[in-house]
């Protein structure tokens, strides 16, 4: 870590650090891994300057690393984010997160008459195009694209 910069999130002893998120979904991110829910030390910072975005915001939950299918969800709404893994106060792994082939809850489907949206059914979805978010819903065929997102 270089002395040069200053931190404008304290830096963490182990655990992960979610970098590069857009302010504007930092909040998702806190709900989709269901960080409101859990004890571990959790800092965020947002509206920090950034080259990527106008504004990005950043998580550092210590002490706990996340499995891929579990960070992946998060892909939906920040999917330029950038894992640090931080043990012993040093950057040991640096990884990107992927949208998955298939995505079950989490997303609420587009269409108003899908089932899903009317029955306790969890939504399920498949990637349509590798490089965007549209999923197609299993159960009313739809596609659901990134402008339509809405988190459940
Ligand atoms: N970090 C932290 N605690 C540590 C080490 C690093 O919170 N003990 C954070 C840094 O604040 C930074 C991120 O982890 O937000 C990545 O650290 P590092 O690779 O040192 O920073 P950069 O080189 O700026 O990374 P990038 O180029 O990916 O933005
Ligand atoms: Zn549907």
């Amino acid at each position: 870590m270089s002395n040069t910069k200053e931190l404008k999130v304290s830096a963490i002893k182990n655990g992960t650090v979610i970098d590069h998120i857009s302010a504007d979904h930092l909040f998702k991110v806190i709900s989709i891994l269901g960080l409101d829910k859990i004890q571990n030390q959790i800092t965020f910072g947002t509206n920090l300057e950034s080259h990527k975005f106008a504004q990005k915001a950043i998580v550092k939950v210590a002490d706990k690393f996340f499995e891929d299918d579990e960070i992946n969800k998060i892909s939906l709404v920040a999917p330029y984010a950038k894992l640090n893994i931080i043990k012993d106060y040093e950057v040991v792994e640096k990884k990107s997160v992927t949208i998955p082939d298939e995505v079950v809850g989490i997303v609420k489907c587009v269409n108003p008459k899908c089932i899903t949206n009317h029955e306790a059914i969890t939504t399920r979805f498949s990637l349509v195009d590798k490089k965007e978010v549209a999923l197609k819903c299993h159960y009313c065929e739809k596609i659901t694209t990134e402008e339509h997102l809405e988190i459940l």
